[in-house]
Protein backbone atom coordinates (compact mmCIF):
# COMPACT_ATOMS: atom_id res chain seq x y z
CA UNK A 1 0.00 0.00 0.00
CA UNK A 2 1.59 3.43 -1.05
CA UNK A 3 1.49 5.50 1.64
CA UNK A 4 0.92 8.98 -0.91
CA UNK A 5 -2.57 10.22 -0.16
CA UNK A 6 -5.87 8.73 -1.97
CA UNK A 7 -7.27 12.62 -3.55
CA UNK A 8 -10.90 12.61 -4.91
CA UNK A 9 -11.58 15.94 -7.01
CA UNK A 10 -14.55 17.22 -8.05
CA UNK A 11 -15.15 19.94 -11.07
CA UNK A 12 -18.73 21.51 -12.24
CA UNK A 13 -17.50 24.65 -13.06
CA UNK A 14 -19.15 24.65 -16.24
CA UNK A 15 -20.43 21.80 -18.26
CA UNK A 16 -18.41 18.98 -17.87
CA UNK A 17 -19.24 16.52 -14.75
CA UNK A 18 -15.83 15.47 -13.73
CA UNK A 19 -14.75 13.37 -11.04
CA UNK A 20 -10.82 12.74 -10.92
CA UNK A 21 -8.94 10.15 -8.85
CA UNK A 22 -5.23 11.07 -7.98
CA UNK A 23 -2.58 9.15 -5.29
CA UNK A 24 -0.09 11.81 -4.63
CA UNK A 25 1.15 12.30 -8.32
CA UNK A 26 -0.09 8.84 -10.12
CA UNK A 27 -3.38 9.62 -12.33
CA UNK A 28 -6.04 6.80 -11.06
CA UNK A 29 -9.31 7.94 -12.87
CA UNK A 30 -11.16 10.66 -14.83
CA UNK A 31 -14.51 10.41 -15.98
CA UNK A 32 -16.08 13.06 -17.68
CA UNK A 33 -19.90 13.74 -18.40
CA UNK A 34 -20.84 16.83 -20.91
CA UNK A 35 -23.91 18.23 -21.29
CA UNK A 36 -22.56 19.85 -23.96
CA UNK A 37 -24.51 18.79 -26.48
CA UNK A 38 -27.66 20.40 -24.87
CA UNK A 39 -26.27 23.54 -25.33
CA UNK A 40 -25.52 23.55 -28.94
CA UNK A 41 -28.59 24.50 -30.15
CA UNK A 42 -28.39 27.86 -27.90
CA UNK A 43 -24.44 28.45 -29.11
CA UNK A 44 -23.14 28.78 -25.70
CA UNK A 45 -23.69 27.37 -21.99
CA UNK A 46 -27.08 28.26 -20.52
CA UNK A 47 -26.52 27.71 -16.61
CA UNK A 48 -29.52 26.49 -15.98
CA UNK A 49 -29.20 23.27 -17.83
CA UNK A 50 -26.04 22.88 -16.66
CA UNK A 51 -26.83 22.79 -13.00
CA UNK A 52 -29.60 19.87 -13.75
CA UNK A 53 -27.29 18.04 -15.65
CA UNK A 54 -24.44 18.02 -12.74
CA UNK A 55 -27.39 17.06 -10.64
CA UNK A 56 -28.28 13.97 -12.52
CA UNK A 57 -24.82 12.95 -13.78
CA UNK A 58 -23.09 13.39 -10.27
CA UNK A 59 -23.90 9.95 -8.98
CA UNK A 60 -22.67 7.96 -12.27
CA UNK A 61 -20.10 9.75 -12.67
CA UNK A 62 -18.50 9.55 -8.98
CA UNK A 63 -19.00 5.77 -8.97
CA UNK A 64 -17.20 4.84 -12.48
CA UNK A 65 -14.50 6.85 -10.81
CA UNK A 66 -14.12 4.67 -8.27
CA UNK A 67 -14.45 1.78 -10.20
CA UNK A 68 -12.00 2.93 -12.51
CA UNK A 69 -9.70 3.69 -9.81
CA UNK A 70 -10.24 -0.20 -8.25
CA UNK A 71 -11.02 2.08 -4.91
CA UNK A 72 -13.60 2.34 -2.37
CA UNK A 73 -15.04 5.75 -0.60
CA UNK A 74 -13.97 5.24 2.26
CA UNK A 75 -10.19 4.79 1.19
CA UNK A 76 -10.15 8.33 -0.26
CA UNK A 77 -7.97 10.79 2.10
CA UNK A 78 -8.90 14.43 1.17
CA UNK A 79 -11.45 15.77 -1.53
CA UNK A 80 -10.99 18.89 -3.46
CA UNK A 81 -13.72 20.81 -5.68
CA UNK A 82 -14.36 23.50 -7.96
CA UNK A 83 -15.13 26.35 -5.83
CA UNK A 84 -14.52 29.22 -8.40
CA UNK A 85 -14.45 30.51 -10.75
CA UNK A 86 -17.71 29.32 -12.69
CA UNK A 87 -21.27 29.60 -13.10
CA UNK A 88 -22.31 29.39 -9.58
CA UNK A 89 -25.22 27.22 -10.00
CA UNK A 90 -23.09 24.71 -11.56
CA UNK A 91 -19.99 25.24 -8.85
CA UNK A 92 -22.80 24.41 -6.16
CA UNK A 93 -23.51 21.28 -7.50
CA UNK A 94 -20.21 20.32 -7.00
CA UNK A 95 -19.55 22.10 -3.87
CA UNK A 96 -22.81 20.39 -2.09
CA UNK A 97 -21.64 16.71 -3.30
CA UNK A 98 -18.01 17.38 -1.93
CA UNK A 99 -19.02 18.76 1.21
CA UNK A 100 -21.59 16.21 1.64
CA UNK A 101 -18.70 13.55 1.06
CA UNK A 102 -16.54 15.12 3.40
CA UNK A 103 -18.93 15.12 6.06
CA UNK A 104 -20.19 11.99 6.00
CA UNK A 105 -16.09 10.47 5.46
CA UNK A 106 -15.15 12.58 8.33
CA UNK A 107 -12.25 13.88 5.73
CA UNK A 108 -10.60 16.70 4.75
CA UNK A 109 -12.20 19.03 2.06
CA UNK A 110 -10.39 21.79 -0.35
CA UNK A 111 -12.42 24.26 -1.97
CA UNK A 112 -9.69 24.89 -4.76
CA UNK A 113 -9.28 27.32 -8.07
CA UNK A 114 -9.69 25.95 -11.67
CA UNK A 115 -7.25 28.29 -12.90
CA UNK A 116 -4.71 26.68 -10.74
CA UNK A 117 -6.20 23.47 -11.44
CA UNK A 118 -5.79 23.71 -15.03
CA UNK A 119 -1.78 24.30 -14.16
CA UNK A 120 -1.84 21.66 -11.53
CA UNK A 121 -2.94 18.90 -14.15
CA UNK A 122 1.22 19.50 -15.21
CA UNK A 123 1.70 17.30 -11.48
CA UNK A 124 0.56 14.02 -13.26
CA UNK A 125 3.47 13.76 -15.87
CA UNK A 126 5.53 12.15 -12.70
CA UNK A 127 8.43 12.15 -15.00
CA UNK A 128 8.52 15.67 -14.32
CA UNK A 129 10.04 17.30 -11.73
CA UNK A 130 8.01 20.26 -10.61
CA UNK A 131 10.37 22.99 -11.49
CA UNK A 132 9.41 26.54 -11.61
CA UNK A 133 8.12 27.48 -15.45
CA UNK A 134 6.21 30.27 -16.67
CA UNK A 135 2.85 29.19 -17.33
CA UNK A 136 0.26 30.16 -20.37
CA UNK A 137 -3.22 29.64 -19.49
CA UNK A 138 -5.82 29.81 -22.37
CA UNK A 139 -8.92 28.59 -21.69
CA UNK A 140 -13.07 29.60 -21.70
CA UNK A 141 -12.83 32.69 -19.42
CA UNK A 142 -8.85 33.76 -19.28
CA UNK A 143 -5.72 33.87 -20.92
CA UNK A 144 -2.92 35.07 -18.83
CA UNK A 145 0.86 34.39 -18.53
CA UNK A 146 2.27 33.26 -15.07
CA UNK A 147 4.70 32.92 -12.98
CA UNK A 148 4.62 29.42 -11.39
CA UNK A 149 6.69 28.10 -8.86
CA UNK A 150 4.30 26.09 -6.43
CA UNK A 151 0.72 25.89 -7.47
CA UNK A 152 -0.18 25.55 -3.97
CA UNK A 153 0.87 28.66 -2.62
CA UNK A 154 0.09 30.80 -5.48
CA UNK A 155 2.04 32.01 -8.24
CA UNK A 156 2.36 35.23 -9.64
CA UNK A 157 0.36 36.68 -12.73
CA UNK A 158 2.84 39.00 -15.03
CA UNK A 159 -0.45 39.57 -17.87
CA UNK A 160 -3.49 38.71 -18.69
CA UNK A 161 -5.70 39.66 -21.40
CA UNK A 162 -7.19 42.96 -21.61
CA UNK A 163 -10.41 42.03 -23.84
CA UNK A 164 -11.83 38.43 -24.74
CA UNK A 165 -10.00 35.08 -23.57
CA UNK A 166 -8.06 32.93 -25.96
CA UNK A 167 -11.12 30.71 -26.50
CA UNK A 168 -13.65 33.16 -26.40
CA UNK A 169 -12.16 34.45 -29.47
CA UNK A 170 -12.39 30.55 -31.10
CA UNK A 171 -16.30 30.50 -29.77
CA UNK A 172 -16.81 33.58 -31.43
CA UNK A 173 -14.94 32.86 -34.56
CA UNK A 174 -16.43 30.00 -34.77
CA UNK A 175 -19.88 31.45 -34.07
CA UNK A 176 -19.16 33.94 -37.55
CA UNK A 177 -18.26 30.65 -39.65
CA UNK A 178 -21.04 28.91 -38.73
CA UNK A 179 -19.27 25.95 -36.91
CA UNK A 180 -20.49 23.94 -33.55
CA UNK A 181 -20.07 25.19 -30.77
CA UNK A 182 -17.64 24.81 -28.90
CA UNK A 183 -15.86 26.69 -31.54
CA UNK A 184 -12.10 25.67 -30.35
CA UNK A 185 -12.08 22.20 -31.49
CA UNK A 186 -14.17 22.87 -34.76
CA UNK A 187 -11.88 25.85 -36.14
CA UNK A 188 -9.44 23.65 -34.89
CA UNK A 189 -10.19 20.28 -37.45
CA UNK A 190 -10.93 23.29 -40.03
CA UNK A 191 -7.88 25.10 -40.26
CA UNK A 192 -6.14 21.24 -41.16
CA UNK A 193 -7.41 21.97 -44.31
CA UNK A 194 -6.50 25.64 -44.91
CA UNK A 195 -4.17 27.62 -45.53
CA UNK A 196 -1.93 29.68 -42.15
CA UNK A 197 -0.78 32.30 -44.79
CA UNK A 198 -4.08 32.91 -46.85
CA UNK A 199 -4.84 36.20 -44.86
CA UNK A 200 -2.82 38.39 -42.34
CA UNK A 201 -4.88 38.84 -39.55
CA UNK A 202 -3.61 41.47 -37.00
CA UNK A 203 -1.57 40.60 -34.04
CA UNK A 204 -3.13 42.52 -31.19
CA UNK A 205 -1.43 44.06 -28.55
CA UNK A 206 2.52 43.33 -29.51
CA UNK A 207 3.79 45.69 -26.66
CA UNK A 208 6.37 45.00 -24.33
CA UNK A 209 4.63 43.72 -21.33
CA UNK A 210 2.27 40.33 -21.35
CA UNK A 211 -0.96 41.37 -22.10
CA UNK A 212 -3.39 40.05 -24.72
CA UNK A 213 -5.72 41.76 -26.82
CA UNK A 214 -8.45 39.63 -29.28
CA UNK A 215 -11.43 41.79 -29.67
CA UNK A 216 -9.16 43.60 -32.46
CA UNK A 217 -8.68 40.70 -34.14
CA UNK A 218 -12.32 39.77 -33.67
CA UNK A 219 -13.25 42.25 -35.53
CA UNK A 220 -10.88 42.10 -38.46
CA UNK A 221 -12.22 38.71 -38.83
CA UNK A 222 -16.05 39.81 -39.48
CA UNK A 223 -14.97 42.88 -41.51
CA UNK A 224 -13.03 40.22 -43.55
CA UNK A 225 -15.69 37.88 -44.01
CA UNK A 226 -18.53 40.70 -44.78
CA UNK A 227 -16.38 41.89 -47.46
CA UNK A 228 -15.56 38.43 -49.00
CA UNK A 229 -18.53 36.77 -48.28
CA UNK A 230 -17.63 33.66 -50.65
CA UNK A 231 -13.92 33.20 -48.67
CA UNK A 232 -12.51 29.76 -48.37
CA UNK A 233 -14.04 29.13 -44.90
CA UNK A 234 -11.13 26.99 -44.01
CA UNK A 235 -8.30 29.33 -44.72
CA UNK A 236 -10.18 32.05 -42.34
CA UNK A 237 -10.46 29.35 -39.93
CA UNK A 238 -5.84 28.51 -40.04
CA UNK A 239 -5.03 32.27 -40.99
CA UNK A 240 -7.36 33.28 -37.50
CA UNK A 241 -5.67 30.16 -35.66
CA UNK A 242 -2.37 31.64 -36.62
CA UNK A 243 -2.70 35.19 -35.13
CA UNK A 244 -3.58 33.95 -31.67
CA UNK A 245 -1.17 31.05 -31.67
CA UNK A 246 1.15 33.40 -33.06
CA UNK A 247 0.95 35.89 -30.25
CA UNK A 248 0.60 33.69 -27.73
CA UNK A 249 4.08 32.24 -27.91
CA UNK A 250 5.60 35.14 -28.80
CA UNK A 251 4.96 36.77 -25.20
CA UNK A 252 4.91 33.16 -23.81
CA UNK A 253 8.67 32.04 -24.57
CA UNK A 254 9.91 35.78 -24.41
CA UNK A 255 8.52 35.35 -20.49
CA UNK A 256 10.20 32.43 -20.41
CA UNK A 257 13.29 34.29 -21.60
CA UNK A 258 13.08 38.06 -19.76
CA UNK A 259 12.40 35.59 -16.70
CA UNK A 260 15.15 33.46 -16.88
CA UNK A 261 13.23 30.14 -16.84
CA UNK A 262 13.37 27.61 -18.80
CA UNK A 263 10.29 25.68 -18.72
CA UNK A 264 6.94 26.82 -20.51
CA UNK A 265 3.65 25.05 -19.17
CA UNK A 266 0.68 25.50 -21.77
CA UNK A 267 -2.61 24.58 -20.02
CA UNK A 268 -6.80 25.33 -20.08
CA UNK A 269 -8.72 24.05 -23.28
CA UNK A 270 -7.01 26.13 -25.75
CA UNK A 271 -4.00 24.21 -25.22
CA UNK A 272 -5.88 21.13 -26.36
CA UNK A 273 -5.11 23.13 -29.85
CA UNK A 274 -3.08 20.93 -32.23
CA UNK A 275 -1.25 24.44 -34.10
CA UNK A 276 -0.91 25.47 -30.41
CA UNK A 277 0.94 22.68 -29.17
CA UNK A 278 2.71 21.57 -32.44
CA UNK A 279 4.47 25.44 -33.22
CA UNK A 280 5.11 25.89 -29.49
CA UNK A 281 7.42 22.60 -29.93
CA UNK A 282 8.86 24.27 -32.53
CA UNK A 283 9.57 27.70 -30.84
CA UNK A 284 10.60 26.01 -27.70
CA UNK A 285 13.02 23.76 -29.46
CA UNK A 286 14.21 26.52 -30.58
CA UNK A 287 14.84 28.41 -27.77
CA UNK A 288 16.21 25.34 -26.10
CA UNK A 289 13.26 25.88 -23.70
CA UNK A 290 11.05 22.90 -21.96
CA UNK A 291 7.86 22.37 -23.48
CA UNK A 292 5.44 20.93 -20.59
CA UNK A 293 1.73 20.54 -22.10
CA UNK A 294 -0.83 18.25 -20.49
CA UNK A 295 -2.30 15.67 -22.75
CA UNK A 296 -5.45 16.86 -24.66
CA UNK A 297 -7.41 15.34 -22.70
CA UNK A 298 -7.07 16.96 -19.37
CA UNK A 299 -6.34 20.50 -21.02
CA UNK A 300 -10.36 20.52 -21.28
CA UNK A 301 -11.91 20.51 -17.84
CA UNK A 302 -11.87 17.84 -15.99
CA UNK A 303 -11.56 16.19 -12.27
CA UNK A 304 -8.46 15.24 -12.56
CA UNK A 305 -6.71 18.46 -12.59
CA UNK A 306 -8.75 19.71 -9.23
CA UNK A 307 -7.74 16.41 -7.62
CA UNK A 308 -3.67 17.22 -8.76
CA UNK A 309 -3.98 20.44 -7.13
CA UNK A 310 -5.11 19.13 -4.22
CA UNK A 311 -3.21 16.57 -3.98
CA UNK A 312 0.36 19.17 -4.05
CA UNK A 313 -1.93 21.31 -1.27
CA UNK A 314 -2.02 18.04 1.00
CA UNK A 315 1.91 17.21 0.67
CA UNK A 316 2.45 21.32 0.70
CA UNK A 317 0.63 21.19 4.59
CA UNK A 318 -1.77 23.81 2.76
CA UNK A 319 -4.69 24.05 5.70
CA UNK A 320 -8.03 22.22 4.29
CA UNK A 321 -11.09 24.50 4.06
CA UNK A 322 -13.86 25.15 6.32
CA UNK A 323 -17.28 23.91 5.28
CA UNK A 324 -19.68 26.21 4.02
CA UNK A 325 -17.02 27.85 2.26
CA UNK A 326 -17.48 30.63 -0.91
CA UNK A 327 -18.34 29.33 -4.28
CA UNK A 328 -17.22 32.43 -6.86
CA UNK A 329 -18.03 32.99 -9.82
CA UNK A 330 -14.53 34.89 -10.44
CA UNK A 331 -11.42 34.49 -8.42
CA UNK A 332 -7.65 36.24 -8.91
CA UNK A 333 -5.33 33.69 -10.26
CA UNK A 334 -3.17 33.82 -7.37
CA UNK A 335 -5.03 32.13 -5.16
CA UNK A 336 -4.83 28.13 -5.35
CA UNK A 337 -7.72 27.38 -2.41
CA UNK A 338 -9.81 28.85 0.38
CA UNK A 339 -10.85 28.61 4.11
O1 LIG B 1 -10.59 25.17 -19.92
P1 LIG B 1 -11.86 24.97 -20.63
O2 LIG B 1 -12.29 23.56 -20.96
O3 LIG B 1 -13.03 25.67 -19.87
C1 LIG B 1 -12.82 26.89 -19.22
O4 LIG B 1 -12.29 26.87 -18.10
O5 LIG B 1 -13.12 27.92 -19.87
O6 LIG B 1 -11.74 25.83 -21.99
C2 LIG B 1 -12.79 25.89 -22.89
C3 LIG B 1 -12.34 26.65 -24.09
C4 LIG B 1 -13.45 26.90 -25.10
O7 LIG B 1 -13.43 28.26 -25.47
C5 LIG B 1 -13.08 26.00 -26.25
O8 LIG B 1 -13.52 26.49 -27.51
C6 LIG B 1 -11.57 25.99 -26.16
O9 LIG B 1 -11.30 25.94 -24.78
N1 LIG B 1 -10.97 24.81 -26.82
C7 LIG B 1 -10.15 24.89 -27.88
C8 LIG B 1 -9.86 23.57 -28.28
N2 LIG B 1 -10.50 22.72 -27.41
C9 LIG B 1 -11.17 23.51 -26.52
N3 LIG B 1 -9.67 25.98 -28.54
C10 LIG B 1 -8.88 25.75 -29.60
N4 LIG B 1 -8.58 24.51 -30.05
C11 LIG B 1 -9.02 23.39 -29.42
N5 LIG B 1 -8.70 22.17 -29.87
ZN1 LIG C 1 -11.38 25.34 -17.49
Amino acid sequence: MSSQPLILGIETSCDETAVGIVRGRTLLANVISSSVEEHARFGGVVPEIASRAHLEAMPFVLQQALREAKVALRDIDAIGVTAGPGLIGALLVGTSAAEGLALALDKPIYGVNHLSAHLAVDALDESRSLQPAIGLLVSGGHSSIIEVTDLAKGVRVLGATIDDAAGEAFDKIARLLELDFPGGPAIDRLAKSGDLEAIDFPRGLQSSDYNFSFSGLKTAVSRYLKQAPSAVKADVAASFQEAVVDVLLTKAIRACTEKGIESLLIAGGVAANSRLRAEAQRRCDLAKIELRTPPAALCTDNGAMVAALTSLAVSGGVSPSSIGFSTLSTVPLDQPTWA
